[in-house]
């Protein structure tokens, strides 16, 4: 790369802070920063070490005085703020990471959508799995082909700790289950076209938001007659639990076992004879010093190449890898695993198109919004 990349960030909350250090870090420059609470910005004018920042707390103003000054913009704010506050940074043609999900609302995400349109070149979004190093091997051994024919993905997000005092969230599946979601499109290549799911609050759990429980099971298929799960939690008290299993016609993969926190990320591929396929691997997490946000260790190497792609994509005029596109399909999916565990696990159907005039009529008829479009 030539020279230093002259970024912008709002949302300086947990992963705001998070990603404007690791972009520190990488030799770029951090010229502005904002957030809706002033106190947010102080704290991170100070953690970040950035006395004499330019500091806003209003994205669309900041919007206007970077036009044309700043090569990229990170946006880390709140769920229910990411379309509102990116809007006037993609109108004025800056290159976006916005962290997932597009909205809390499908409507709004819908709408976000048909505004900017489909181009891949302008908001790489914050789903950090598709840079991840073991998922991404994950992926290539289920391309190889040893495994066969999939019969069945899980997978699981398990946090330790409830969300911090200041955290949004419209639900837990909407929330957590938009990460895996998009990983289990990923990995599957394909769309769901069926899912029901159930929302539970287990015992011994204090958190200080609510956000309709503290453990989710997602069951669905897809058309090729493919059945998935996601496991979703708060709960578990050993360590943040990443783990996904994939079974196939003639082997299982099974990436993430829990083995620590942090420890080995484990992608083992086993074998129709029982035994390791030599082309299993073992990742590390990252060890950190001091205190650091749950998700950090196990996902920090993902967050540092997800910035450096976005960086290279910018400067060869690339498409980004996971985009506004994807995590509206994340977004449908979830949806529909919100509203069937709030109506007794209910099955919802569920289909994709590119066309978003069809894509949305669907999710109209198929009852994931009401007709003027609100996620009701
Ligand atoms: N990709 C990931 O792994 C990942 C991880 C965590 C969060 N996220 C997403 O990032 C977004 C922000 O999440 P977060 O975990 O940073 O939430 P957060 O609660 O730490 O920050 C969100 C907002 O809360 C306010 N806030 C935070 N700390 C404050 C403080 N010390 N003083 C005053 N106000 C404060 C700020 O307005 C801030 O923008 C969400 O959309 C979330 O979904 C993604």
């Amino acid at each position: 790369m030539s020279n230093a990349f002259r970024y912008g960030v709002y949302g300086v909350g947990r992963i705001g802070k998070v990603h404007a250090a690791i972009v520190q870090e990488q030799g770029q420059q951090i010229v502005a920063i904002g957030d809706d609470v002033q106190a947010a910005v102080d704290a991170a004018q100070r953690e970040l070490d950035l006395p004499s920042v330019q500091t806003f707390n209003d994205a669309a103003a900041m919007a206007q005085a970077l036009a044309g000054k700043i090569d990229a913009m990170i946006i880390a704010s709140h769920t229910k703020d990411h379309a509102r506050h990116a809007l006037p940074f993609v109108q004025a043609h800056i290159p976006v990471y916005l962290e997932k999900p597009l909205t809390d609302d499908l409507g709004e995400a819908f709408a976000f959508v048909e505004a900017i349109g489909r181009n891949p070149r302008q908001i790489q979004i914050g789903l950090q799995r598709r840079y991840d190093p073991a998922l991404l091997h994950t992926k290539q051994l289920i391309q190889s082909g040893l495994i066969g024919d999939i019969r069945e993905i899980r997978c699981i997000l398990r946090d330790q700790y409830p969300p911090p005092p200041t955290y949004s969230s419209r639900g837990l599946i909407i929330d957590m289950g938009i990460h895996v979601a998009d990983e289990a499109i990923f990995l599957l290549d394909e769309f769901p076209n069926e899912v029901w799911a159930s929302v539970h609050r287990t015992r011994g759990y204090d958190s200080p938001i609510d956000e309709g429980g503290d453990t989710a099971f997602v069951t669905f298929t897809t058309a090729s007659n493919v059945l998935g799960r996601l496991d979703l939690s708060r709960t578990h008290a050993s360590g943040y639990n990443n783990e996904t299993y994939i079974i196939g016609t003639r082997g299982t993969i099974h990436t993430g076992r829990f083995a620590g926190y942090p420890g080995p990320i484990h992608v083992e591929l086993w074998q129709s004879n029982g035994k390791l396929h030599p082309e299993s691997k073992t990742f590390e997490m990252t060890y950190l010093k001091g205190s650091y946000p749950e998700f950090l260790p196990r996902f920090d190497a993902a967050y540092r190449r997800a910035h450096q792609q976005f960086r290279a994509d910018i400067e060869a005029g690339a498409p980004f890898a996971v985009t506004q596109n994807e995590v509206l399909d994340a977004q449908v999916f979830v949806e529909a695993a919100h509203r069937s565990a709030q109506h007794g696990s209910r099955r919802y159907r569920m289909q994709r198109f590119d066309d978003l005039h069809q894509y949305r009529a669907a999710c109209i008829a198929n009852g994931l919004m009401d007709n003027e479009g609100g996620a009701g």
